[in-house]
């Protein structure tokens, strides 16, 4: 089957498009651009084949009841979930740097809030570790609205290729290889995959399960897909968040807050709440 109109599976039209983008952004706040139609199609029609639904419009009605069980289907398959390990490495750097700095006698805590399928939060306490030991105590929440990914990150099982830019002595330390079935695959050792705090959060929910304040928060590569009003929002509550010196961890494309929103930047998009803020804080 391609993707074409003509030999597509199940009947999808521009207004079931449309359904989805409005669904979707109410939801979670994602923006589908008029470009990704075709991904949609794609990725409702593997929905459909598991559902045994015969047409698109038919799927998107049942959305309409809010609470059905497919809803959490529809997200996990509307995201994206590119990730990476240590994906800009430079801010791992940074936040060992502002650890070493801010001796503290309370844990360190750290927010992952776009956390995917778990290489950034893992990347962030192997980071730590590697600077510190295990002795430094870290609190580190790591959620995302997608339950699959999160699920992906919990198991901690990745393909080798995933992990291939790592040195030999941090693969030995902190991952397990895979035999017999597992063969290819590598799997974090248990201590360090207890040592997250995993949790589903939708970054639009009014409220967040996430205790202030935080020394940092990453919050990469997901302001992408959320309208510039989402953005703003978002960022004044995580401002509320945050350690006066605390980080904001930002997506390379993301150095869209440096101005007017209570922050100022440290450079390569990594912020600090600006202390001579007075603007409006909800
Ligand atoms: C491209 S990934 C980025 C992963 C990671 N932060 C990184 O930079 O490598 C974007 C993630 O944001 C999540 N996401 C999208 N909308 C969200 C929302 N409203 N609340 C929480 N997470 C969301 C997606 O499920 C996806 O896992």
């Amino acid at each position: 089957m391609t993707g074409a109109p003509e030999h597509r599976e199940f009947a999808y039209t521009e207004r079931d498009f449309r359904r989805v983008q409005a669904l979707i952004m109410a939801r979670i706040g994602i923006h589908l651009g008029a470009g990704k139609s075709q991904m949609v199609y794609s990725r409702l029609a593997r929905r459909l084949r598991a559902t045994g639904m015969t047409s698109v419009s038919v799927y998107l009605d049942q959305l309409e009841d809010g609470e059905h069980l497919e809803w959490q289907n529809f997200i996990n398959a509307l995201t994206t979930n590119l990730t990476s390990f240590f994906r800009e490495n430079h801010h791992f750097e940074t936040l060992v740097e502002y650890f070493r700095d801010h001796p503290a006698s309370e844990p360190l805590t750290v927010w992952c809030c776009a956390a995917s399928t778990g290489e950034e939060p893992y990347s962030i306490l192997i980071a730590l570790r590697e600077a510190f030991g295990p002795g430094k105590p870290v609190h580190l929440i790591a959620t995302d609205v997608d339950t699959q990914a999160l699920a992906s990150a919990r198991a901690g099982v990745y393909a080798m290729e995933r992990v291939s830019k790592l040195s030999r002595p941090v693969l030995r330390k902190y991952f397990h290889k895979g035999r017999g079935p597992q063969a290819g695959m590598v799997r974090i050792k248990p201590e360090l995959r207890e040592a997250v705090e995993f949790r589903q959060v939708n970054l639009l929910d009014g409220r967040w399960p996430v205790e202030a304040p935080l020394d940092a928060i990453f919050c990469r590569n997901v302001f992408i897909y959320f309208t510039p009003e989402t953005q703003k929002q978002l960022l004044r509550r995580f401002r509320r968040l945050l350690q006066p010196e605390g980080l904001f961890f930002a997506g390379h494309s993301e150095s869209l807050i440096s101005s007017g929103e209570g922050y100022h930047s440290l450079g390569r998009t990594v912020f600090t709440p600006d202390p001579t803020f007075t603007g409006v804080s909800s």
